[in-house]
């Protein structure tokens, strides 16, 4: 008899692209940090939908909200005035320091959109040269055509060129590399502060201070790229801000809506208001339900969540740390808050991810080399303990050198 893992295996080969390479498990239902797969098994998970289950899965708050939402009214299009826009949008400026918002629905179109507006701004002010952007060896930002043109690695770029002219590439440890590639054709300088799909590598303090430096010397705008790092993940509203960067543009997106698809570019007065009517939109962009949910990830985030993540951040940092004292398995531990790189060798990243399935763990790898946590912000200190053994252990079946306890 066909089990039901097995027949929605059938169909998805058969009808669903074949982009990803999927694991070979199949969830239908979460509580808090936790998954079930079809077979009842339990898995505890520290990717949280690649950090975008911010609030755990299936937060009854969230689930209320957007019911209510529901039977209430779901979509009616950017061409009327909008019952929830304005206040998430208040709430983001307190958030951000920047007082305007665009709403859409995944994290390449805000990046996407700060890259147009970016471009709308030189050229309403008149310097149609000023259209080049400066972007980091290591970047991702997104797979449509503009965030994939900013972003660095070849194996995205390389099957869809031509991409974007214009974009530089300087390295992350290079300060005056920077300095040297904004010239005064640069509309705008492009970063993740944390570096996510890379490996989980913060900016380091010289190169913001140089990309800070560089911006206000030549009014070249800066926009952040906080759609894995920001929105409360290293246990601070943004990172940008723990650069000491004062971004003209911030994409933000992934826990925005706690699992509910909704993103937005958050810019200054000066970039907004070079932007006409018309000159860009989305259908779907911050509905009634999307704009639910960053309601109530917002009021989760400003009560007591940002705290929560600095605290159990300790918390994560220490258990790594105590791997990589255990032996030279562990190469080097990356991160902030409830985002973590662990770097390991090649051949152990390769198997870490199956052997933490077969264990009842859920992360993922990136770069290569690097194991990576970006678990619920909410998760509890349990969950952590458990999740660290649990991935000490899938290390150790993978082949790391380590004991075992
Ligand atoms: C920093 C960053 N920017 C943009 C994106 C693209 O977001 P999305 O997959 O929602 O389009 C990602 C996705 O991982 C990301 O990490």
């Amino acid at each position: 008899m066909t089990t039901r893992a097995e027949a929605i295996k059938a169909i998805e080969a058969a009808h669903v692209l074949q982009n990803y390479k999927r694991h070979p498990v199949v969830f239908v239902r979460g509580s808090g940090s936790h998954l079930v797969d079809t077979e009842g098994r339990e898995y505890l998970d520290l990717l949280s939908g690649i950090g975008v289950a911010s609030l755990g899965h299936a937060p009854p708050e969230l689930g209320a909200a957007l019911t209510a939402q529901a039977g209430e009214l779901l979509h009616t299009s950017n061409l009327f005035f909008h019952p929830l826009q304005g206040e998430v949008a208040e709430r983001l400026a307190r958030l951000s320091g920047l007082p305007r918002a665009f709403f859409c629905n995944s994290g390449t179109e805000a990046v996407e959109a700060c890259l147009k507006f970016a471009r709308r701004y030189w050229r309403t002010n008149g310097a149609d040269e000023r259209h080049e952007i400066v972007a980091f060896e290591g970047a991702f930002h997104g797979r449509t055509f503009g965030s994939l043109s900013v972003t660095a690695g070849e194996p995205y770029r390389t099957p869809f060129a031509p991409l974007l002219p214009g974009v530089r590439f300087v390295s992350a440890t290079d300060p005056d590399g920077v300095r040297a590639a904004v010239t005064d054709r640069t509309a705008a300088v492009i970063l993740e502060p944390i570096q996510g799909e890379g490996g989980v590598r913060p900016i380091p303090a010289a190169t913001a201070a140089a990309v800070a430096e560089v911006c206000v010397a030549t009014g070249t705008l800066l926009i952040a790229d906080e759609v894995q790092c920001g929105l409360g993940r290293t246990g601070r509203p943004l990172y940008s801000t723990a650069l000491g960067l004062t971004p003209d543009l911030i994409s933000i997106g992934k826990s925005l809506g706690g699992g509910f698809p909704v993103a937005a570019a958050l810019m200054s007065d000066a970039v907004a208001a070079t932007v006409a009517f018309g000159d860009h939109g989305t259908t779907y962009g911050g509905n009634l339900l999307a704009c639910r949910a960053a309601l109530v990830f917002l009021d989760a985030l400003e009560n007591g969540l940002l705290e929560r993540v600095t605290a159990a951040g300790h918390r994560v940092r220490q258990g790594l740390d105590a791997l990589a004292a255990d032996g030279d398995a562990v190469h080097e531990v990356r991160g902030d808050g409830l985002m973590w790189g662990v770097e390991v060798d090649r051949s152990v990243a390769d198997r870490t991810v199956d052997c933490a399935l077969a264990r009842g763990l859920v992360l993922n790898r990136t770069a290569g080399t690097v194991i990576r946590l970006l678990p619920p912000l909410n998760i509890s200190d349990d969950d952590i303990d458990e999740g660290l053994r649990r991935l000490r252990l899938a290390l150790v079946d993978a082949g790391a050198t380590l004991p075992a306890s």
